[in-house]
């Protein structure tokens, strides 16, 4: 089967610039991917992607990688600690380096804001975004919206709650931007010191009781890494005002599913008995990072 995508842009840059057919198209392509019975398909033989990770990571790096040894790609893995960037050479110096080495894409991870969108203008292999500071985590989305829509049949119509550190979350803002798109609604529910103030025209802020009655309730990890001193007073009182505990999920709706994505702090945003509940798609995420990632870099070397 093959499939034509509505995009000729392979750089996969954040979803706030992706139209919903061109949402839908990767969520189809990837519905595909889950299906093939073979663990390896020759498609992308004799291309190189190189996985850059300037910044921490299992679950994207790894999947990013699973992905593409599926689809027949030889796999550069690039470790910022075990890098030239130790002695001081610049993000753009280090993918210009594997870009003048023949690679076809190459898929990044870093801190810096911006900085992606520019490379982007002096790069000529496609780009995929693996997470750029606060700013999105366009694949950790669509794994998400995969997972609501294998879930629910449809995105369109759901409530979604996003809880807890929003404003450290590129996570919630692929969410938010793609879910709009998609037509569902979203709805934020953070202590006051973790908003993102811009997201509101967006997104209203609610209270714990009214984000728990949505389809879907999004936990985000309490970022502590890009904290300001002093931001979280204890993870007991985050728990007790902000966590997802086994009393509240009580108070969730029978259809409604719990999502988080990860890496969890148990017993701070989520309690350890829920992680693994009926309600929870904590793991079927993880494994919808596969094929939602094959779709992705497919997509970039079509
Ligand atoms: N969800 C996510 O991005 O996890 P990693 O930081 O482990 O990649």
């Amino acid at each position: 089967m093959t499939q034509t995508f509505v995009s000729v842009d392979r750089h996969l840059l954040g979803l706030k610039d992706l139209g919903p057919d061109e949402i839908r198209s990767i969520l189809d392509r990837a519905a595909y991917w889950e299906q093939q019975p073979n663990k390896v398909t020759p498609l992308l033989n004799g291309k190189f992607v190189a996985n850059m990770f300037f910044e921490n990571s299992t679950r994207t790096r790894f999947s990013f990688e699973v992905a593409e040894k599926r689809l027949g790609c030889e796999v550069l893995n690039f470790a910022a600690a075990a890098s030239s960037v130790e002695k001081g050479e610049s993000i753009y110096d280090t993918v210009r380096t594997l870009e003048s080495m023949g690679i076809d894409a190459g898929v990044i991870r870093m801190k810096p804001i911006g900085l992606l969108a520019e490379l982007a203008t002096k790069i000529q292999v496609p780009l995929i975004n693996a997470g750029d500071g606060n700013n999105e985590h366009p694949t950790q989305a669509l794994l998400d919206f995969y997972t609501m829509r294998k879930h629910f049949g449809d995105i369109r119509g759901l409530t979604v709650s996003i809880i807890g550190d929003i404003q450290h979350s590129r996570v919630a803002r692929s969410n938010l931007w793609g879910l709009l798109k998609l037509g569902a609604k979203v709805q934020f529910c953070a202590p006051k010191n973790m908003q993102a103030p811009e997201l509101a025209a967006y997104a209203p802020y609610v209270e714990m009781e009214q984000a728990l009655q949505a389809d879907v309730v999004m936990m985000l990890r309490v970022q502590l890494e890009r904290h300001e001193k002093g931001m979280l007073s204890s993870a007991e009182e985050y728990r007790e005002h902000y966590g997802l505990t086994v009393e509240r999920a009580a108070r969730m709706q029978p259809h409604a599913i719990i999502m988080h994505p990860a890496p969890i702090n148990r017993n701070v945003e989520i309690d350890d008995e829920l992680v693994e509940c009926d309600k929870s798609k904590i793991f079927t995420q993880m494994a919808h990072g596969v094929p939602i990632r094959m779709a992705v870099v497919e997509r970039a070397m079509q």
